[in-house]
């Protein structure tokens, strides 16, 4: 049982990223979390991070789900989909194969694997930094975002362009779905206590006659 302080949130919110090996996903995830961004090493399975967020006045508890990109953990990595309210999927915007991968390999296994139905997918370009080294057009993946009714965006978790956004935008538009926010509610938040105002003396309704 966590303290009052931990379970003091809305809604509980099961983010997953996933795309290929060395597209930045931990490096999203750490410049979301910490502000900073290491020299990562390559994610070995899966690691999660957890972080408070308000939107729109709603306290939410995200549990961010980092998979590895790497094709030897695959296996592992896609049963980690199951009950995902949202799922980012990131391509390196200097890397066209890591677009081609997303759209031909990892959205695919987001649509096999995923639970949830209506799950938001978020599309992220990252490192949007290297500018000169562009080789992704922000019309190739917003014309596919349109297409798979994903919501896209470019970052840099390098800079931090954009990196709240992303879990802000994916997370307003899980609230919006009325299937996803009921699933992802804290049933176990202390409620207020209901003020109580003292009925009128002569009042009839609690007056034994
Ligand atoms: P796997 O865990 O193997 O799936 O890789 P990953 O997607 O988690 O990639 P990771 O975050 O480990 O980043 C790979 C490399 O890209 C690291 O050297 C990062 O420092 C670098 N990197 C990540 N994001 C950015 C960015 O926005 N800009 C630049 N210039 N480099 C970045
Ligand atoms: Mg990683």
């Amino acid at each position: 049982m966590g303290s009052s302080a931990e379970q003091d949130y809305d809604y509980s919110f099961k983010i997953l990223l996933s795309g290929d090996s060395g597209v930045g996903k931990s490096s999203l995830v750490q410049s979301f979390i910490s502000h900073f961004v290491d020299n990562n090493r390559p994610t070995l399975g899966t690691d999660f991070q957890i972080k408070y967020l308000t939107v729109g006045g709603k306290k939410l508890k995200l549990t961010i789900w980092d998979t590895a990109g790497q094709e030897r953990f695959r296996t592992l990595t896609t049963s980690y989909y199951r009950g995902a309210h949202g799922i980012i999927m990131v391509y390196d915007v200097t890397r066209p194969e890591t677009f081609t991968h997303l759209t031909d390999i990892w959205s695919k296994e987001v649509e096999q694997y995923s639970t949830n139905q209506d799950c938001i997918k978020i599309l992220a370009g990252n490192k949007v930094d290297k500018e000169s080294e562009r080789k992704v057009t922000k019309e190739e993946a917003s014309a596919f975002a349109k297409a798979k009714g994903y919501l896209c965006l470019e970052c840099s978790a390098k800079t931090r362009q954009n990196v709240e956004k992303c879990f802000q935008d994916l997370a307003e538009k899980i609230l919006q779905v009325p299937n996803l926010a009921e699933q992802a509610k804290n049933t176990s938040k202390p409620q207020p206590k209901p003020t109580q105002t003292a009925p009128p003396k002569d009042s009839g309704c609690c007056t034994i006659q």
